[in-house]
Parts: structure tokens; sequence; C-alpha cells
């Protein structure tokens, strides 16, 4: 790591490098079980994130050899099952609102680096980040079944969002592992590569992104997202609407320049490199 490193928490840890955040679910002699102490501290981190500077790209990972185990048996839920339904409720909005609400619709790209041990409520996480990556040799699985409960905190809703219908239904009733080199051919992550190569190629993928101006991408990732659930007429109007929005929001210097250098200067074409800001100038 080139820059500065940060303990924000006891259960989490912060690596910054070159605008790349690497948010570090750090509980590894638990296999990064998610408990309540964690989740509070995974809310802040991911708040305080979406305005500073350094990260321009989230990426969330595991120490050791862990994504993360899925939630904490004993800790979120042993130890709550006896709890008032008002502290329940707190604990579980407190998981939910950094595993998926903040994370689906974060303002910046989020990356899920998949480095080993991902399982239960772990696929919320990994599916609300934008994109994926596994390393082939990492193990996922739906084990709720086995637990003798079904996959709740969304992780049903998670897999039905990425992996195909029958797929979901699969891992989800039989409770069967899968390795991320399967978890890219379902779906569920973009691609996988041997563990040995997943910081490298994770990195290679969140420079492409740090490459883009942030403003449409932020467009384009709301916008994927939003277009998943309408009917076709919605769609057309809600895109329009977006993209006047992210025109006037700081998209719009960007289609100058690169319609100018295109059109007029001949020094700029899209199909075959990428745009830098500023380049090609006014
Ligand atoms: N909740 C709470 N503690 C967990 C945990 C979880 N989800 N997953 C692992 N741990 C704890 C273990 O209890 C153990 O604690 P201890 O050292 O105090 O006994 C520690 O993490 C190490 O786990 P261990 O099982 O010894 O590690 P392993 O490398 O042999 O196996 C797993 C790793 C992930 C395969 C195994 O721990 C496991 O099956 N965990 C449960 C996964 C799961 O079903 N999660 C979904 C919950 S809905």
């Amino acid at each position: 790591m080139t820059d500065k490193d940060m303990n924000w928490g006891k259960f989490v840890k912060v690596e910054f490098e070159d605008r790349i955040a690497w948010v570090i679910l750090n509980r590894p002699e638990k296999r990064n079980a998610m408990s309540p102490a964690m989740n509070a501290e995974m809310l802040q981190v991911v708040n305080t994130l979406a305005t500073d500077d350094r990260c321009g790209v989230l990426v969330l990972t595991g120490a050791g050899d862990s994504f993360a185990a899925g939630m904490d048996l004993k800790e979120y839920f042993r130890e709550t099952d006896e709890a008032p339904d008002t502290t329940l409720l707190n604990v579980r909005r407190i998981a939910e609102e950094w595993q998926w609400r903040r994370l689906r619709d974060y303002p910046k790209p989020t990356i899920a680096m998949v480095n080993g041990w991902c399982f239960g409520g772990a696929f919320t996480p990994l599916v609300a980040c934008d994109l994926a990556i596994a390393a082939e040799e990492a193990v996922l699985g739906m084990s709720e079944v086995n637990w003798g409960i079904i996959p709740a905190g969304n992780v049903t809703k998670a897999a039905i969002e990425a992996m195909g219908y029958r797929d979901a239904l699969y891992y989800a009733m039989t409770g069967e592992n899968f390795t991320g080199k399967q978890a890219a051919a379902m779906g569920l992550v973009n691609e996988a590569v041997p563990l040995a190569r997943l910081r490298e190629r994770t990195r290679e993928l969140a420079k492409i992104l740090l490459e883009k101006n942030p403003t449409v991408l932020r467009g384009i990732k709301t916008a994927v997202k939003r277009c998943r659930y309408m009917d076709w007429e919605v769609s057309a109007d809600y895109l329009y609407a977006k993209s006047a929005e992210s025109i006037q929001l700081g998209g719009g210097v960007h289609r100058k320049q690169a319609m100018k250098g295109f059109l007029d200067d001949k020094t700029y074409r899209p199909g075959l490199e990428t745009f830098k800001p500023g380049e090609p100038s006014d």
C-alpha cells in the first residue's frame, strides 16, 4: 500500500492506494463473520468514504482466507434471539443499511473482490457492489438451508438478481458450495482469476473505472439498476431525463470535448480510446 493505511474501527480496515479504497472486513479469526459491531463500523466507513476524495473506487474484500462467512451466528443471531423487537430491528437495519441500501446506490463505483469463503449473508454486499471479481479457488454457498433457515437478509433477492433462476433455486435449495470459477460461469461475479492474480486484476479494473468521468459513471450504474425493473416506455423517458441530469451535473463538458475531438479536430475516436478529462481540449 502506498498511501496512509487506517484502522477505521476494530473490525474494518481501509487501505488507500491511488484513489482506490480497499475496504477490508477484518475479523479473520472468525472468517470475517459479520457481527452487529462490524456492521455498525461498516456503515460508518461506507458513509465516510462516499465523500472522501481518497476513494474514487471502493473495493470490498476480506482479511485472510475469507471474504465473509456470512452473518455472525452467535452475535447476530443467537445473542439477539431473545432481544426485544426494537433491538432486533435496529440490529437488522444497521446491517441492511450498508449491505445493500447504501452499497447499491453508492455514489462511486464499487467492486467486490471475493478472496475466499463467501457464505449466506455475504451474498448481499457481494451483489450490491456494481462489479465483482472472485478468486477461482474461492468457495461460495447459500448455506442457510443447512441452518434450518431461509436465505433472508436479502440473500435470496441478491441471488436471483445476479444468478439465473435455475441456479438460484438449485444452490438455495441444496446449500451446495460452488467455486469462484463456477460463480463467474453463473454470472454471480464478472470474472474469476487465480487467487495469486486477484488483487492485481481488481486493481486493473479499478484503474479503468478511475479514468472514466465519475458523474457519467454514477448516472450509468444508477440507470442500469433502475431500468431493470421498468417497462420500456418508462425506461425510455427515465433515461432521457437521467441523461439530461448527467449532462447538467458534469458530463456536459466531457460530451462537448469529445464531440469536438471527434468531429472537428479528428484527434479522438471513442471507439478506439478512452476519454481522458481535458483531452481533447476546447
Ligand atoms: N458466525 C460466527 N462465527 C463463525 C462463522 C459465522 N458465520 N463462521 C466462522 N465462524 C467462527 C467459528 O465459530 C470459529 O470460531 P472459534 O475459533 O472461536 O471456534 C472461527 O470462526 C473459525 O471457523 P472454523 O470453522 O474453525 O474455520 P474453517 O476455516 O475450518 O472453516 C468455514 C471456515 C467458513 C467453512 C466455516 O467456519 C463455516 O462453515 N462457517 C459457517 C458459514 C455459514 O454457514 N455462514 C452462513 C451463516 S447464515
